[in-house]
């Protein structure tokens, strides 16, 4: 038992306490005290910067909003709205506060001491960090060296047969996504017992005609869950709303009894119904990104850096030296960027995008790196 595991006295669970941190975005109110100025560009956290649709705030300024009432903890209208949207069955669908709740739920689903996982390096730390909460052991396959899903590494450590499998596509961190021959040759590697789980968290700001997970896996007879959510695309990150589609109604009913029962609160679930019922604003907002994302790309190799390719709200690059340094002098300047920390990826940063002149901030600071 080494030090962290007892403090006054206490025996935490060691699982928990060795955990490695999670690494969140920098906080608005640290930047500005850091930077010294008011005005931060915050491109750390893959947030929509347009907002939301303004149906959003009016369903939050309507007699519907009753903050003094529990929540539907069974999120039923918007569980609804989803079903019919994505022609599944409600059954099939668990909302959570967030995502993240979903990874958290899955892996308390799933895992035991000593199970075995499948994720990529880089990754969504959460992807890691559940599992290694329950004692699993995860195994992470690396990028390729030019950005890429490393397929056949892939194919054969699912092929081993671990519990879980959690891939993002598009992939955060680094922005490609999955195309539908090297998606279908996954689940086909998928052998019997291993729980296959699709986090699409980007799946909107991918170019039209990617491929959809949710499409592929419901015809593959692999048991599957799909993670969307309504932070990245939809605008609604600060209220916490995201959902989880299951292969079946029994998968959906484990993974519900491991998260908290009135976990979706009563302003996400309106929100979320709202945003729901108003896509063209989503679709008109992605619309503009992908061209500001295409602009900012090749903005960033014009500067000498080597920039994966993206089908989400985030580039990827690497730079020039320690990218930890660089975030702490673009923090200075009062820009908020992900520097990478993953052994082996210590020279990325992931920024998102931004309004265009959050963005020519971030190149104009870079350009002067460069020199
Ligand atoms: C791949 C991926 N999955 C899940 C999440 C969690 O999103 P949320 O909990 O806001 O739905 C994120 C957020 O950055 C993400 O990048």
């Amino acid at each position: 038992m080494n030090a962290s595991e007892r403090t006054n006295g206490l025996t935490f669970n060691p699982h928990v306490s060795a955990l490695p941190p999670y690494n969140a975005g920098v906080n608005v109110a640290i930047a500005r005290a850091a930077a010294g100025r008011e005005d931060i560009a915050r491109l750390g956290s893959n947030e929509n910067f347009e907002g939301c649709s303004p149906k959003v705030m009016q369903a939050l300024a309507s007699g519907a909003f009753e903050p003094w009432r529990y929540a539907d903890p069974a999120c039923t209208a918007l569980r609804g709205a989803l079903a019919q949207r994505l022609s599944v069955d409600t059954a099939q669908i668990v909302v959570g506060n967030g995502s993240e709740e979903m990874i958290a739920a899955i892996s308390r689903a799933m895992l035991v001491e000593k199970s075995t996982v499948v994720t990529v390096v880089p990754s969504f730390g959460l992807h890691e960090i559940e599992p290694l909460a329950l004692g699993a052991q995860v195994t992470k396959v690396p990028m390729t060296s030019d950005f890429g899903f490393d397929i056949e590494t892939l194919e054969r450590t699912i092929a081993a047969g671990p519990r879980l499998v959690f891939l993002s596509s598009p992939w955060n961190p680094v922005g490609p996504a999955l195309d539908a021959s090297n998606l279908q040759r996954l689940i086909k590697a998928v052998p019997a017992g291993t729980l296959f789980v699709l986090d699409e968290a980007y799946f909107e700001f991918a170019d039209t005609g990617s491929v959809d997970g949710l499409e592929l896996l419901r015809h593959s007879g692999v048991p599957y869950v799909v993670l969307r959510t309504f932070s990245k695309a939809y605008g609604l990150a600060g209220l916490r709303v995201g959902y989880a589609v299951c292969s079946d109604a029994e998968i959906a009913r484990v993974v519900a009894s491991a998260k908290t029962p009135f976990n979706v609160n009563a302003a996400a679930q309106l929100a979320a119904v709202a945003a729901l019922e108003d896509e063209a604003w989503m679709t008109a907002s992605v619309a503009r990104l992908r061209l500001e994302r295409d602009r900012v790309a090749q903005a960033l190799r014009a500067i000498g850096l080597r920039v994966a390719p993206s089908q989400t709200n985030f580039l990827f690059f690497e730079t020039k030296g320690d990218s930890s340094q660089l975030a702490t002098a673009l923090l200075q300047q009062g820009i908020i960027v992900k520097a990478w920390r993953e052994p082996g990826y210590e020279r990325f940063l992931r920024a998102t995008l931004g309004s265009a002149q959050d963005n020519d901030r971030l190149l104009a600071a870079l350009a002067n790196h460069s020199h």
